[in-house]
């Protein structure tokens, strides 16, 4: 009896590990592409180029950035001053940075 509630818990976890790590993989890739490719503009999700430009929630609303796809668009394609990240990233990469841009800008880039 014991023994059949410790594979049940067993299992639960392994379940919930399976679920949860490779989101929490994406979040600290998200973090990591963003350190190496985006905040020497976009420090703390500013824009040191274009102060309207920001990738502050309300910003990127106004200025039609609002989804993912959005954000990813501007990544892979460039616009004005900022470069195209078409030929640097892949567009998985794109996606994971673009997730966690949208991500950061919801909890309003607070520290965590
Ligand atoms: C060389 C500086 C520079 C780098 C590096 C850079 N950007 Fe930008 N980014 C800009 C500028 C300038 C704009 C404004 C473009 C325009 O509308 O003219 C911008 C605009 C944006 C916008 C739209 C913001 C808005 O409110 O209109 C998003 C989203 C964005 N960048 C994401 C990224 C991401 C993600 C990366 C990294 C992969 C990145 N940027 C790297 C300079 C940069």
């Amino acid at each position: 009896m014991l023994k059949r509630i410790a594979i049940a818990v067993l299992g639960a976890l392994v379940g919930w590990a399976m679920v949860v790590i490779p989101v929490r993989a994406e979040t600290v890739q998200g973090a990591t592409l963003f350190e190496t490719h985006c905040v020497g503009c976009h420090i703390n999700g500013g824009n040191i180029i274009r102060r309207g430009k920001t990738l502050k929630l309300k910003a990127l609303e106004k200025n039609g950035y609002g989804t993912e796809a959005a954000i990813a668009e501007i990544v892979t394609n460039g616009k004005g001053n900022m470069s195209a990240y078409r030929d640097r990233l892949t567009s998985e990469e794109i996606q994971i940075v673009s997730a966690y841009v949208l991500d950061q800008a919801r909890q309003d880039w607070r520290k965590h």
